[in-house]
């Protein structure tokens, strides 16, 4: 259920915190409210950093396809890159892709978008529907699984530990500290992640490029050691914080997907019924997920290199400003009847893999394993429905996701 009714106008006019547990449950109704009152929100992204928040499509896209707004925070202010002083090593992750701006990114997106084009990922399907229907194997006589733990999570897992060239016994450490990366990210906790959590990722991540150095492979870190070695191209920092945003961009959304197609089915049975009955409609079936209740909510902060204003709201240089796709994705100026689940939706320009430069690299990637996942899991396990009531199915409170703690099913 996406809108609800726990929630006042009285509590949707305080200060928008992602990290609110009532926002959390009720983030759906919030955007619908801020889109009609306050499209230009200002409010906190994490603990005490304010944040302007964009809510309207049109105002979505328009930023995210401007240059006036940065990732880099330093370019837009000429002070610190974050609003408080950070080791090394977080400057070094705060380096990757995701966070630079031309030509910096332009540099390092022409480094690995060559592994991520359709048709060298039209090679990896058969490995896919191996592995989809492995898990289903071993799941065969339980009476109940748990969605993200025995099938949405390993696929996704598997594929990008192969295509960067990580072990698959380094995976589940990948999965734990990124969980306290982006758990440890609010409050109290801020110091801890910063101080200890993140250096030690660093680390980690720089024991595997060293180990790959001499073990090379064909995959995408022997690659980028190889124009790392070529120098200019690549510095270490680069090349470690790259490894560690493709592995964990590379399985945590995916998976997410696959938990939140799984449960918008179930609670739309007719339009699960119609899917079974004309598959064909898998493709838009995912990109309406992708815009009803898609993993990612927000992109990056940006900052603005100069005053901008927005609906009537400036927002000053320098400020952190949030598109909020998800409420774009549920605009009614753009999409007929938002709140609607419709899987044979027509005109469906989500953004839900964001946008502009750093729209999402692994999109082709993201759409083939959540196709092939569920086109298997649906035909081999046509009776799976949740185990509990759905009122039992709780979302995380994480900044900028949409996400389900777990997902128990019975499969026949
Ligand atoms: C359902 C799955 C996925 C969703 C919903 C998703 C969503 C997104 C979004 C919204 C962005 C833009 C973020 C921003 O502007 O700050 C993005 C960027 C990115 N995604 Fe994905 N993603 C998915 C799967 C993947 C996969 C499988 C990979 C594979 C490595 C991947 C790699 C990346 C990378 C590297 C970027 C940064 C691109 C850049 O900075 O140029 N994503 N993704």
């Amino acid at each position: 259920m996406l809108y609800t009714k726990t929630v006042t106008a009285a509590d949707m006019k305080k200060p928008l915190s992602l990290n609110n547990q009532l926002f959390t449950n009720n983030k759906y109704a919030y955007y619908k409210y801020l889109r009609e009152n306050d499209p230009v929100h200002k409010g906190k992204l994490l603990g005490p950093v304010s944040s302007y928040f964009l809510t309207h499509y049109d105002d979505c896209l328009a930023m995210l396809k401007d240059a006036r707004f940065v990732r880099n925070r330093t370019t837009a202010t000429g002070g610190r890159r974050l609003p408080f002083p950070v080791p090394k090593s977080v400057e070094l992750l705060m380096n990757s892709m995701i966070n630079v701006d031309e030509p910096d990114h332009r540099r390092l997106r022409g480094l690995v978008h060559k592994a991520f084009t359709p048709r060298t990922l039209a090679a990896l399907s058969g490995r896919i529907e191996t592995l989809t229907h492995q898990l289903i194997d071993q799941a065969e006589g339980k009476e109940q699984i748990e969605l993200m733990e025995a099938f949405a999570r390993p696929i996704p897992v598997t594929v990008i530990a192969e295509m960067v060239g990580v072990e698959a016994e380094e995976m589940p450490r990948f999965h734990a500290m990124m969980y306290a990366l982006s758990d440890g990210m609010n409050g109290m906790k801020m110091p801890k992640t910063l101080l200890f959590d993140m250096p030690k990722a660093v680390k980690f991540v720089s024991g595997i490029v060293e180990r790959k150095r001499s073990k090379p492979g064909d995959d995408i870190m022997t690659a980028l050691i190889e124009a790392e070695e070529d120098g200019e191209k690549l510095s270490h920092d680069e090349l470690v914080a790259m490894v560690f945003l493709l592995v964990v961009g590379g399985y945590e959304t995916t998976y997410n997907l696959i938990t939140n197609a799984v449960y918008a089915l179930q609670r739309h049975p007719e339009q699960l019924a119609m899917l079974k009955a004309d598959m064909t409609l898998l493709d838009s079936m995912i990109e309406e997920v992708l815009r009803f209740n898609g993993p990612l909510q927000a992109t990056k902060p940006e900052y603005p290199t100069e005053d901008v204003t927005i609906r009537s709201v400036t927002i000053p240089k320098g400020a952190t400003v949030l598109p909020l796709l998800g409420s774009a994705n549920h605009d009614p100026a753009v999409f007929d009847d938002p709140a609607v689940f419709d899987i044979t939706r027509q005109k469906n320009q989500h953004l839900g893999f964001g946008m502009g430069i750093h729209y999402c690299l692994g999109a082709p990637l993201a759409r083939m394993e959540t196709k092939i996942a569920l086109q298997i899991l649906l035909e081999r396990k046509p009776n799976l429905r949740l185990a509990v009531d759905p009122s039992q199915i709780e979302v995380e409170t994480r900044a900028g996701w949409h996400q389900y703690k777990a997902m128990p099913l019975f499969l026949d």
